[in-house]
């Protein structure tokens, strides 16, 4: 089945903005055996930006005003919040055009997420109406969530984004990926992580977030990349990394977590919010809560 024919029963505009974001998610990918040098310029958050997220950036934000879907976009490559005059529709979206973006000069898979509202989209994730990444690997895929089920669809050799896998639910699984420092990780996170390794569990982390989440879907387990040491908050950002994949898992019967509670329940202070993230299966996620409960 065509993504275009599986979005019927959704609202026209959201039916619009998905196949548009898979129509952009195709531009992108063609540009990155040609764009992969580093610009001169830094993000809100102190990282260099590549050439390519600066373009993948400028792709979908005008790709995303032409539609006249779009009334408010942020984007991690933005200070501020954008507000395009004279949208037909009120919808807001969050994206981290290219997320895992060093990744591509070794050949690592590295995706497109986008967080979709209803209005603001400075508000807790859950008031989110969807989430969905293109995720450019061996193949290119686009999952999407609509709040009706977390759907998976494979970019075929005529271009066409064809289902691969529906109603998807996170299975129990053995594997994490924890990022950030061992040595500067909190006492909490440093138990729970004992845990882990005590049943079993085996490490499976790119440095791709979007790509190692996509793996915990469908194979079970946790992704964290924790507060540590100095830097408490961790490095990745609610508003385009933990809510909208936050968002799908929790949709397909995972869970997410700040190491307290649930990713989606916190209010953001600003666009350039950074959150320690757990990502996963139920279990996993209770264990952190639990053990940080306890502590
Ligand atoms: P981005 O490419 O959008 O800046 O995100 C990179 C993120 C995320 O994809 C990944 O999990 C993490 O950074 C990896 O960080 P480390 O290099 O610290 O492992
Ligand atoms: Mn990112
Ligand atoms: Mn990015």
């Amino acid at each position: 089945m065509k993504l275009e024919e599986h979005l019927a029963g959704h609202d026209q505009d959201l039916r619009e903005l998905v196949l548009k974001i898979g129509e952009i998610g195709k531009v992108i990918h063609k540009g990155f055996a040609s764009r992969q040098s580093v610009s001169d310029t830094q993000n809100v958050y102190g990282e260099t930006q590549m050439a390519l997220d600066k373009w993948a950036d400028q792709v979908l934000i005008d790709g995303l005003r032409e539609s006249g879907l779009v009334k408010y976009l942020a984007s991690e490559e933005q200070p501020d919040v954008l507000e395009f005059e004279g949208s037909k529709s009120d919808i807001g979206i969050t994206q981290d055009p290219l997320d895992g973006s060093s990744l591509i000069g070794v050949n690592l898979a590295v995706g497109t997420i986008i967080g979709i509202f209803r209005g603001s989209v400075l508000v807790p994730g859950q008031e989110m109406i969807g989430a969905m990444y293109v995720l450019y690997g061996p193949l290119t895929t686009l999952t999407y969530c609509l709040k009706k089920g977390v759907h998976e669809f494979v970019l075929d050799p005529n271009g066409e984004f064809v289902l691969q896998s529906e109603d998807i639910r996170i299975p129990d699984g053995k594997i994490f990926a924890p990022g950030a420092i061992r040595k500067k990780y909190l006492d909490g996170h440093l138990k729970w992580i004992e845990a882990l390794e005590a049943d079993g569990y085996k490490i499976r982390f790119s440095g791709s977030f979007v790509a190692d989440v996509h793996q915990i879907l469908h194979k079970g387990g946790v992704f964290t990349y924790p507060g540590i040491v100095g830097s408490e908050q961790g490095k990745l950002r609610l508003l385009f990394e933990g809510n909208p994949m936050g968002f799908i898992v929790e949709q397909a019967g995972g869970a997410t977590s700040d190491g307290y509670r649930s990713l989606l329940s916190i209010q953001p202070d600003g666009v350039a919010h950074r959150v320690p993230i757990y990502v996963g299966g139920k279990k996993e996620i209770n264990l952190i809560n639990n053990i940080n409960g306890g502590i």
